[in-house]
């Protein structure tokens, strides 16, 4: 078993949720301030860390010592051997800025070749190409329930992929919402699942990262202009990330697996050869940020039975006992300043057992102190439209 400590992104409640879909609950030993600690039975390498979306960094545990100091830090340092200059740097769940700042200056006193130490810690200035650079040690004094450890950054969110991803592909469109990548790499972990159907695919987001994490992906959208970008999107994928695919780029039957479908309107067919849906839905009309309160109130109605016209469609047709959908549904955000409030889909989780779903919980109670959750909120504070991400089960017919 090794341990590691994964530093999460800004929505906790998703990255737990993330982590113990991937990796079980048993698998988290701890949770202090940003930091997850994870013990695995195996090596996990920058490939493990590609597939997740809401992970930035990894530090793999070199020791638990009694006490976190520079010695540990250079000596781990000197056992290297350097040609030119060294970079090295310290990130911690407990130590501020000043601190780590002393530990960095006595490190640089302490050992016997040159090297320049980084005050703060950014991908770009740590990282060469899609991996960390060699010459770049960043270490971390971590904490969890009194206990000490000493460990090495290990991998790191290849965040160059990512926007290349997101901004680099031919079809986009800012109507239809642009789902981040790393938002679709996390309901896809949730979901599990080898081949995954997006019945309203848009521009195609879901099924390049199902692609990248080697799944089989199927897609559907109402639209025509939809189809034709999702075909362009995924062909571009295969042409432009051949490293991603190590020279066996998937056969995508473009033809048969991107086609214009009414998801309301789902046809057993659809689903031949798919183990679970991931999906974000229609989120309406683009916003403004000025849409009255009654505006938004009803478009979030009708959005609802659009919704739950989908989910009434897939089960009757859907004969899997066990089938996974992971959608997220959309949620306004209101524009009187003075009483902020949030526009859900309301009524809907309610109808779900009768058609057969149940709401399969995100977050797990556990020992950690993060409150257990049914579905999470992900969101942006530049955002108009917020993203409340279920996971259903269905129950089989
Ligand atoms: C928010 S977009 C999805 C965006 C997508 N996740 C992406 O990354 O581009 C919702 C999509 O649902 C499609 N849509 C709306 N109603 C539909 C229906 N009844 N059946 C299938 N697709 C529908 C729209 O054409 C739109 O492309």
């Amino acid at each position: 078993m090794t341990k590691y400590i994964f530093h999460i992104g800004t929505n906790l409640h998703l990255a737990f949720a993330e982590v113990v879909s991937v990796y079980g609950l048993k698998s988290i030993k701890g949770y202090q301030r940003d930091y997850l600690l994870v013990e695995l039975n195996f090596e996990f390498t920058q490939s493990h860390l590609d597939k997740l979306g809401s992970v930035i960094e990894v530090y793999q545990v070199l020791s638990e010592p009694s006490y976190l100091d520079e010695n540990l830090i250079a000596d781990d340092l000197s056992s290297h051997s350097f040609e030119s200059k060294v970079l090295f740097g310290v990130s911690s769940n407990f130590l501020d800025g000043k601190h780590k700042l002393d530990v960095l200056k006595r490190v640089k006193k302490n050992v016997k070749f040159s090297c320049r130490f980084l005050e703060s810690i950014t991908a770009a200035s740590i990282k060469s190409g899609g991996a960390l650079n060699v010459k770049t040690f960043v270490y971390g004094f971590f904490e969890f329930l009194n206990v000490k450890y000493f460990a090495r950054l290990s991998a790191i969110q290849d965040i160059d992929s990512y926007s290349r991803r997101d901004f680099g592909k031919p079809y986009r469109s800012a109507k239809l919402g642009m789902l981040p990548p790393k938002l679709s790499q996390v309901m896809l972990n949730l979901a599990g699942g080898k081949s995954v159907y997006d019945p309203f695919c848009g521009t195609g987001t879901i099924l390049i990262e199902a692609i990248l994490a080697g799944k089989k992906a199927k897609g559907s959208d109402l639209q025509t202009v939809n189809i034709e970008g999702t075909k362009s999107n995924l062909q571009w994928l295969v042409d432009n990330f051949q490293y991603h695919f190590g020279g066996n780029p998937p056969k995508l039957n473009l033809e048969k697996n991107v086609f214009e479908a009414d998801a309301t309107k789902m046809k057993s067919t659809y689903l031949t050869g798919v183990d679970c849906i991931v999906t974000e839905g229609f989120l309406g009309a683009p916003k403004r940020g000025t849409e009255y309160d009654k505006e938004l109130e009803s478009e979030i109605v009708e959005l609802g039975e659009l919704y739950y016209l989908f989910l009434k469609a897939l089960a009757k047709v859907n004969s899997l006992a066990g089938f996974t959908v992971v959608l997220t549904l959309p949620v306004f955000k209101g524009s009187k300043p003075k009483d902020p409030k949030n526009f859900f889909i309301e009524n809907l989780v309610e109808k779900l057992p009768a058609l057969g779903y149940s709401v399969s919980a995100l977050v797990p109670s556990n020992d950690f102190g993060i409150k257990a959750k049914e579905s999470v909120l992900y969101k942006r504070n530049d955002q108009k439209v917020f993203r409340q991400v279920y996971r259903l089960t269905h129950r089989g017919k």
